[in-house]
């Protein structure tokens, strides 16, 4: 089963699902954390060049493109290889993130970028996205607490956040059997309990639908 965490900056998704790999584990189930930009080595050098302080200024579409190729690597090389040795695969970021940012932030259309990772994804879509919504006072005071993570994509300005959101409430209104919403601003542990508890259930039915 492929499952993957989407939320803005500072949404706190990281960190809640770190302890869903020991959870599932004891319930049996293999279980293979990755993330994106990355998950693998040329992916992980594409993150590199992605959020070096040199592409600061890039083409949108250069930017979507290398978030895209870095994702065709990762799912060759790790993703689908995992799903058939019968892993759960949990991926922190994956195709909602281009809709969101490079789709709408950065305005080259939700549609459009869709329709060129559902010719590069070939069907590698995931049975359940948790989407972790955070009001954005709350997103901004989490990432200035940590300044010396920001990413060239934290320092963008509060209209490229406010459209990166609305990138995500568009998507959950248009996939709502895939997309589950999360209330982040909740506590880390209210948090933790309800992520933990929609990944079970699914995991759950999709055995007996498998
Ligand atoms: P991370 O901080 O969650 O590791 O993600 C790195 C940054 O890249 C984050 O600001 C979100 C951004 N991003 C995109 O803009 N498009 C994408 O497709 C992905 C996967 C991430």
């Amino acid at each position: 089963m492929f499952i993957t965490i989407e939320g803005m900056d500072g949404s706190g998704k990281t960190t809640a699902i770190a302890p869903i790999k020991e959870c599932l584990e004891s319930l049996g189930y293999k279980v293979l954390l990755t993330r994106e930009p990355g998950g693998h080595k040329v992916s992980e050098e594409i993150r590199k060049v992605i959020l070096a302080d040199y592409s600061e200024g890039m083409h949108p579409w250069t930017e979507a493109l290398l978030y895209i190729a870095s994702r065709k690597e990762h799912i060759d090389k790790v993703v689908v290889p995992a799903l058939q040795q019968g892993y759960v695969v949990i991926s922190d970021r994956f195709m909602d993130s281009t809709s969101a940012y490079q789709g709408n932030a950065r305005g080259l259309g939700i549609a459009k970028v869709n329709e060129i990772q559902e010719i590069v994804l070939d069907g590698c879509i995931p049975d359940l996205t948790i989407y972790f919504d955070l009001n954005m006072e709350e997103a901004e005071r989490r990432i200035n607490k940590r300044p010396e993570l920001k990413n060239r994509l934290d320092r963008e300005n509060l209209d490229f956040k406010l459209k990166v959101k609305d990138g995500y409430d568009q998507l959950v209104k248009s996939f709502p059997n895939r997309i589950k919403v999360i209330d982040a601003n909740l506590g880390i542990e209210e948090v933790q309990q309800q992520t933990k508890k929609i990944i079970v259930e699914a995991i759950e039915k999709w055995k007996v639908q498998t």
